[in-house]
């Protein structure tokens, strides 16, 4: 009876990121799965990222609400166009048009490097979002906001002039993703941004002599939350806070890890219209026939009885491409296995992997690119899932891999500590895992888990089982989330 009476929030997302409009890892596939959930418990939400020109205009329709102007400092005015469209028909997606920023071929980066004005760009897109709120009339209760690109809205919020201000019963959640991206840049920014230069000090926006504007977000938001509850401990820790965990350590009382869920309307191997064949954990024949039509397609040699071990990742030093670098080329050669990867990111890694798929034709399929179709395929057609992260806030590769009966080969570090239990150790065990971050461990325990393959097939079988009847809730996640709003709203007197 209890829970009927509370109140429905309004809660507004802001991001960088969110599928399928705008996709580079899995934050954009939090955005979307989380909001949808909090809806679903009958909050109203708004998600906002901004119109970037790569969204594709023929997959979604888009409505024009109208024009605003966004007053950044020094007396700057830009005028945005506002539009809208749906995730799920009846959760709204705002999208800020603004052509100087965001008519560019990447989200953060070009193919030399970072945008070199992404400060401006995410700092402008964030008082955007305010502005629309009340041009709108639409004033959230809850500003939820992820990751540096978003985070210097919680300040924002907290510096409007009080009096005036339309959100000064709003209050502002920030979620960590990742802390080793802080946003940090040149200080001269701080004038565009309006903000005085009193505040460009240690405890608020100032780091090491720069802006970091994830740090401004830690200091003005009223919440904190990260990923995964491991992940909220390293994060406080030295080596893990990425030069933060001192100042976060203040906010701690302030921060809980929330795990990320799946979303099981997109990722289930029983509806997915991708794969050549569903299953589920009952039956998994059609695993097979997925697994034969990887290979076919994959040019791979055809035979269920060599293991495919797959990555789907970003290429970037996080995932641990260096560990496997001087494991992979010795493993091919020594264990009967097909390797194949679907990645993009750093080019010394894409080299790597190219390379190794000219020395290995029929062994090792290396797919360069972004392809949400293949990755599905992928999860589905391969029977181990390769993760050596040095560092995993959540991880979301190996949600996916367990539901669809593969069996995470991992880095026993973040969000893998909270979601995979190593078969050897732990009968409900669904994975593999390893815990020194070294090229050696790794190297053992691909050999091991491969030896399992040809040995312990009662193992195999029981990882991919315990895999694929895990419950990872967004439900339950967003009622965590739920009550991280309920405890910061202001109290209504009744
Ligand atoms: P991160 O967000 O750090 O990149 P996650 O494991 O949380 O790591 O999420 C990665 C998400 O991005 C997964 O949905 C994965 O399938 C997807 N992904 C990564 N690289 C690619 C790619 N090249 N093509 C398609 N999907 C990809
Ligand atoms: C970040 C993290 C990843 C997490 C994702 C979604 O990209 O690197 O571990 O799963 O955000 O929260």
């Amino acid at each position: 009876m209890e829970k009927e009476s509370r109140p429905k929030l309004k809660i507004l997302f802001a991001a960088s990121e969110c599928a399928p409009f705008a996709k580079v890892g899995g934050l954009a596939d939090m955005i979307s799965s989380l909001s949808r959930s909090l809806s679903k418990l009958g909050h109203e939400l708004r998600v906002v990222i901004p119109f970037y020109s790569t969204i594709d205009k023929s997959l979604h329709d888009f409505q024009f609400l109208g024009s605003a102007c966004v007053h950044m400092g020094c007396k700057t005015e830009h005028w945005i166009g506002l539009y809208e469209s749906s995730l799920d028909n009846h959760l709204r997606l705002w999208l800020i048009d603004y052509a100087d920023y965001f008519h560019r071929r990447g989200i953060y980066d070009e193919p030399s490097g970072e945008y070199k004005d992404n400060a401006y760009r995410f700092g402008f897109f964030s008082k955007a979002v305010l502005e629309i709120c009340k041009e709108m009339v639409w004033i959230p209760d809850v500003f939820h906001v992820h990751d540096w690109p978003t985070s210097v809205l919680c300040a924002f919020l907290k510096l409007w002039p009080q009096l005036l201000s339309p959100f000064k019963n709003s209050r502002s959640v920030l979620t960590i993703h990742n802390i080793c991206y802080q946003g940090k840049y040149d200080a001269m920014v701080l004038p565009y941004l309006g903000i005085d230069w009193s505040l460009f000090s240690p405890d608020r926006f100032e780091d090491h002599g720069q802006v970091n504007l994830l740090k401004a977000g830690i200091a003005y938001s009223d919440f904190i939350t990260t990923v995964s509850p491991t992940y909220a401990k390293e994060i406080l820790e030295p080596s893990g806070g990425a030069g933060l965990s001192e100042f976060l350590k203040k906010r701690a009382s302030e921060l809980v890890g929330i795990l990320n869920g799946v979303d099981t309307d997109s990722w289930n191997p029983k509806t997915d219209p991708w794969i050549a064949c569903p299953f589920d954990a009952t039956d998994l024949q059609g695993k097979q026939a997925c697994k034969t039509a990887l290979q076919e397609k994959l040019g791979l040699k055809k035979s269920l009885d060599i293991p495919i071990v797959s990555m789907v990742s970003r290429l970037h030093d996080q995932k641990g491409i260096s560990l496997l670098i001087p494991v992979l080329p010795k493993a091919l050669i020594q264990e009967n296995f097909q390797f194949v990867l679907l990645g993009e990111g750093k080019k010394e890694y894409e080299d790597f992997f190219k390379s190794l798929s000219r020395e290995f034709p029929g062994q090792v399929s290396a797919n360069i690119g972004f392809s949400e179709e293949l990755a599905h395929q992928i999860f589905a057609g391969s029977d181990f899932f390769l993760m050596p992260s040095f560092y995993e806030p959540c991880g979301l590769g190996q949600l996916y891999a367990q539901l669809y009966g593969t069996i995470p080969i991992a880095r026993a570090t973040g969000g893998i500590i909270d979601s995979v239990e190593d078969i050897r150790k732990d009968p409900k065990g669904s994975g593999f895992l390893f815990d020194e971050p070294s090229a050696s461990a790794l190297g053992e325990l691909l050999k091991t888990a491969l030896d399992c393959w040809k040995n312990r097939p009662d193992l195999i079988q029981a990882a991919q089982k315990n895999g694929m009847g895990k419950n990872f809730s967004w439900e339950l996640a967003a009622k965590k989330y739920e009550e991280v709003y309920f405890k910061i709203l202001p109290k209504k007197s009744s």
